[in-house]
């Protein structure tokens, strides 16, 4: 059995935790490793509807073996809450494990996160505020506190005094804040240290015992692939890579180990946050996809900027992802427009150009160069069989799939695991 990565293709929320939440069905481990409680997946099942932020969307089948790879950063309190509520749903945890490599998020992270978000003013990066970005920049500082050091607590308070007398001088000396106690934030992660040591694992171990009885294993993406910071946006990116790539390194798995790696786009383009959108719609068409679709982050609860599907953008992530197919997600959004555009070049300058610009200062001027389709304005959130879809709604997708360079696996046409075309087998 393979591995196969399920990745963000293009800004994030493309619809990974349904597409996880479908496959791993088949699957014994799936592990999540990359960005930590910015994530937000909706699964819709038949145990109901949930958010998942940390845990892997693999939770819902009883022969799955979640982890949280050493890839994340992992705020603990929002982690033990998760576990509650998944608990009073009646869905077990006790399959869930994290690695004694992954970094905390403590509470200085969170606080900074907010403070250096006001520091930027109008150059806001329009972060989640969840201390991403503060975590992992100390993780690449080496002044990260990781999971395993929770079972530690002598170790722990002596790290803990260490790091905290230097973010409490970066609080009160730059920020001009309060700074923060040592014993109240040691005793409460002394508390989570407790609640989660049952779950703190050497996780490479369980995959490679995975592997070695050839089980399939998932490795579940976050965030999106422009939104990474080497290849996205930047400075408008997230801070760890949300890359095929980043699966090798976040789940702690050689390169050769992936054998399939499935892109989800979705049917158009959305983005929550700051920075360049090209083909967004500051026009009704935007309000409507965004009100049909209820695009509001489901993190944050901010609405999300809609736009075409970008085929420039897209192709660039089939590129730098290597993937072997696609889900296409949210068709059944399109049902009511009468015509679609996709963006298959942009202008740039006065030169039409094929490539997606790595300056954030050029692509703010790229001006998209669409291509248009019919619509089908008829329901789609019904049909199973590719064969049964609309012709122009066939044709919509034969030319995605020929723009962004890689088979269709599977075409989602509503948030519920059956509401699913298999187009072509993935394995
Ligand atoms: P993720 O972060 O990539 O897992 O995506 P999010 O959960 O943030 O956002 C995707 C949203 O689309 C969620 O509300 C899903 O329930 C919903 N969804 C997923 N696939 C489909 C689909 O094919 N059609 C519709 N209408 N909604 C979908
Ligand atoms: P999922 O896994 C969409 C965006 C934020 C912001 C930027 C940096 O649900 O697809 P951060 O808090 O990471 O420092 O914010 O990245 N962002 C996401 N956008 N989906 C996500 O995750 C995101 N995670 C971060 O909105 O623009
Ligand atoms: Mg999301």
């Amino acid at each position: 059995m393979p591995v196969i990565a399920i990745i963000g293709a293009q800004w994030g929320d493309e619809g990974k935790g349904k597409v996880v939440d479908l496959l791993a069905e088949r699957a014994r481990v799936v592990v999540r490793f990359s960005g930590g409680d910015n994530a937000g997946h909706t699964v819709v099942n038949p145990y109901g509807e949930f958010r998942l932020h940390l845990i892997p969307s693999g939770i819902f089948y009883p022969q799955v073996v979640c982890i949280i790879g050493n890839g994340v950063v992992v705020n603990p309190k929002v982690l033990i809450d998760e576990m509650a509520q998944l608990n009073q749903r009646g869905i077990d945890t006790s399959r869930l494990f994290i690695s004694d490599r992954a970094n905390l998020i403590m509470p200085y992270h969170v606080l900074l996160d907010g403070l250096e978000e006001e520091l930027r003013g109008g150059k806001a990066l329009g972060t989640t505020r969840k201390g991403i970005g503060p975590a992992f920049a100390d993780k690449t500082a080496r002044l990260g506190i990781r999971v395993g050091d929770l079972l530690d607590k002598e170790a722990l308070v002596e790290r803990l005094r260490f790091i905290l007398d230097y973010k409490n001088v970066i609080l009160t000396k730059v920020y001009g804040v309060s700074p923060l106690s040592l014993d109240e934030i040691y005793s409460q992660y002394c508390q989570y240290g407790e609640r989660l040591a049952p779950h703190i694992r050497e996780t490479t171990i369980m995959l490679e015992e995975a592997l070695a009885k050839d089980e399939l294993v998932i490795l579940e993406g976050a965030q999106g692939t422009l939104l990474d910071p080497d290849f996205g946006t930047y400075p408008y990116t997230t801070s760890s890579s949300p890359l095929a790539g980043g699966g090798c390194l976040g789940a702690g798995l050689g390169p050769t180990g992936i054998s399939r790696v499935l892109g989800v786009f979705k049917a158009y383009c959305t983005r929550v946050g700051s920075g360049p959108l090209p083909t967004e719609l500051k026009d009704e068409t935007g309000n409507l996809i965004r009100e049909r679709a209820h695009e509001y982050g489901t993190t944050t609860g901010r609405p999300r900027r809609c736009g075409w599907f970008d085929a420039v953008a897209a192709r660039f992530s089939t590129r730098i992802n290597g993937f072997t197919g696609a889900a296409i997600t949210r068709l059944d959004v399109l049902d009511t427009l009468p015509r679609l555009k996709i963006c298959v070049g942009y202008k740039l300058d006065g030169k039409t150009i094929d490539y997606f610009p790595g300056n954030v200062a050029s692509l703010e001027r790229c001006q998209p160069v669409y291509e248009e389709l019919p619509g089908w304005q008829s329901p789609t959130s019904d049909i199973r069989d590719y064969e049964q879809l609309p012709i122009d709604a066939q044709q919509y997708v034969a030319r995605l799939e020929e723009l962004i360079s890689c088979p269709v696996n599977i075409i989602s046409v509503g948030a519920e695991r059956e509401q699913t075309i298999h187009k072509m087998p993935i394995f």
